[in-house]
């Protein structure tokens, strides 16, 4: 059997010149569990050119759905960003990764810490009834350069609450926290400073990082992986992994550079 089914596109939305969202089928057969990424792409010239892009749908909806930097000189972003309803995407049959709420320790809340399409397993992790159920609180940031590359923004602030079925969770234990690096907004600044001045946390009414009682998804850049793994790890917090789960975990936001 092919390592890859072969999926069509039903839609595509694009964010900003930068960035661009598009769902596809979905093999009956394709299993995957919340935070995961698998390998997706296109044909080219008869070979299959293909990047981790994490899965922002969650695993009980029927179709698959990817969030995309467009980079002009990117391999496959600069073929990507042009697909249209009806076209074939390839989607590997394996997804995988670190980020599920599996391979972190019990704890009363999760955050989950994203800059650009690092946002993109989280949407998926926020639509999972298990997320509600392992931790009483759900503290979603995701840093941004524009505001309006703040994707799910709507979506996460206006439609989920009203779901009908994850409505109540997501009202009651969801925080969302976007905040801007370029331009005027509500929030504003990295992460790394909004931590690291205490900001964040007197915005939410929430106490500082604890590694007693708070757990921690990293995806995002490499630089802001490496700035905010090492101030957990300052703080006392331990790595988990999928052998030996821990107080946070950690997932490149597979961006082409
Ligand atoms: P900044 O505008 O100050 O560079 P990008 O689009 O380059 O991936 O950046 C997404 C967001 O991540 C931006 O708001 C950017 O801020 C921020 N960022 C970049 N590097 C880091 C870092 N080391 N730690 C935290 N946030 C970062």
């Amino acid at each position: 059997m092919s390592a890859f089914n072969e999926e069509r596109v039903l839609s595509v939305h694009h964010w900003t010149e930068r960035l661009f969202t598009f769902s596809t089928t979905r093999e009956k057969s394709l299993r995957f569990s919340n935070g995961h990424f698998t390998m997706i792409g296109l044909r080219v010239n008869d070979k299959p050119l293909l990047r981790a892009y994490s899965i922002v749908s969650p695993n009980h909806e029927e179709h698959l759905e990817f969030l995309s930097i467009k980079v002009a000189d990117g391999p496959l972003t600069s073929r990507l960003q042009h697909v249209k309803v009806g076209d074939t995407i390839i989607v590997g049959r394996k997804p995988t990764g670190t980020l599920l709420i599996d391979y972190l320790l019990p704890g009363k809340r999760l955050y989950m810490l994203s800059t650009g399409t690092g946002l993109a397993p989280f949407m998926s992790i926020i639509r999972d009834p298990a997320t509600y159920e392992k931790f009483e609180q759900i503290v979603l940031v995701h840093g941004v350069r524009q505001v309006d590359e703040l994707a799910y923004h709507d979506l996460v602030v206006n439609h989920l609450p009203k779901d009908e079925f994850l409505g109540d969770l997501i009202s009651n234990q969801l925080f969302y926290y976007p905040t801007v690096t370029r331009e005027c907004y509500r929030n504003m600044g990295r992460i790394t400073d909004l931590i690291e001045n205490g900001k964040m946390f007197a915005d939410l009414k929430l106490p500082a990082l604890d590694p007693s009682q708070d757990r921690v998804m990293l995806c995002g850049s490499p630089a802001m992986l490496r700035d905010l793994k090492q101030m957990l790890e300052s703080t006392g917090f331990l790595e988990g992994s999928t052998a030996k789960p821990g107080d946070f975990v950690i997932e490149r936001a597979f961006v082409e550079s």
